[in-house]
């Protein structure tokens, strides 16, 4: 074959020479090129990855700071205030006082607990097993009831067929309070009509949706494509991690969270979960 090639190689007329010559060299610059664009466009994107890595760095430390260093502010202040004998000696500013500290620090610690439920992420260990998604519901509903004198809020329970989960009820628990909390804060800043939040739990096909329904100010479109990013918060006081830990929770145990919202409406969020296989063959929808 070689051989063939090279006798009709010989053939060719010198101009015909050239012209293969100069093709062959025109095809290998032209692979060079390909290959530096490459390379070029390759070592482009690692640092655009790597830019946008740092800008979430950036992101995260600056508002981790300032959630710790604004409580850290207060218990401070508050405990230079208790060196001063005369608000020791009176009780009531005493209590205040401690009270600040106290209420400081747990948020604090509430912060801090929420930071390692999100940086353990996906290495969070599971331990499922079948349970009643009504008793968890009803256990932190019970919260929120206990706190509608301070809050002002109506928390009504909608229908509430009995389903039973495969799944670990501490994360999941810890996934609805996310939720309950955020629409006691969205409702908190509604002081122009009554404060209701509905929960509902019900059966879809061979899924459980478990449904937490406010009519506090909603959410603007433009807004609702970030809510589930880390560090993403409209709250001065917020670090933007509830609904991040509250998905992965969720899509751990095979799930999903959905979210509808209508500015000064209200907002719906949907904690959608596969129901127990025995259950689900056991009766079928
Ligand atoms: N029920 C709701 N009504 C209105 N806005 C909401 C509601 N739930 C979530 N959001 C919006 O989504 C954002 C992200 O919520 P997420 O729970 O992740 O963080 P956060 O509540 O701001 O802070 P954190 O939960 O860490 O204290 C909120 O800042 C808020 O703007
Ligand atoms: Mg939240």
């Amino acid at each position: 074959m070689y051989a063939i090639a090279a006798a009709q190689v010989a053939e060719l007329s010198t101009a015909q020479r050239l012209l293969l010559v100069n093709v062959g060299l025109a095809l290998l610059i032209l692979g060079f090129t390909a290959v530096v664009i490459v390379a070029l466009v390759r070592r482009n994107m690692r640092q655009r990855v790597e830019a946008e890595r740092l800008a979430a760095m950036g992101v995260a430390t600056a508002r981790i700071l300032h959630q710790i260093k604004n409580p850290l502010q207060t218990i401070l202040l508050h405990a230079e205030m208790l060196e001063d004998s005369r608000m020791v000696e009176d009780p009531a500013a005493r209590q205040e006082i401690c009270q600040a500290i106290v209420t400081e620090a747990t948020r604090m610690t509430e912060l801090l607990s929420d930071l390692s439920a999100y940086a353990s992420g996906g290495k969070r260990r599971l331990h499922p097993e079948p349970f009643s998604l009504n008793e968890l519901v009803t256990g932190a509903v019970r919260n929120e009831v206990r706190e509608a004198e301070v809050t002002g809020i109506e928390v009504v329970v909608g229908p509430m067929e009995p389903l039973v989960v495969n799944g670990d009820p501490y994360f999941l628990r810890q996934a609805l309070e996310n939720v309950l909390r955020n629409a006691r804060e969205a409702l908190m800043q509604q002081s122009d009509k009554p404060r209701r939040v509905e929960v509902a739990l019900r059966r879809r096909g061979g899924e459980a949706v478990l449904e937490v329904r406010d009519n506090g100010p909603g959410i603007e479109p433009y807004r609702l494509k970030t809510i589930f990013e880390p560090f993403v918060t409209s709250k001065a006081k917020g670090m933007g991690l509830g609904l991040p830990i509250c998905r992965e929770i969720v899509e751990s145990h095979g799930g999903r969270v959905e979210v509808r919202s209508r500015p000064g409406a209200g907002t719906t969020v949907s904690l959608v979960l596969p129901l127990d296989r025995g259950v689900r063959e056991a009766q079928p929808a």
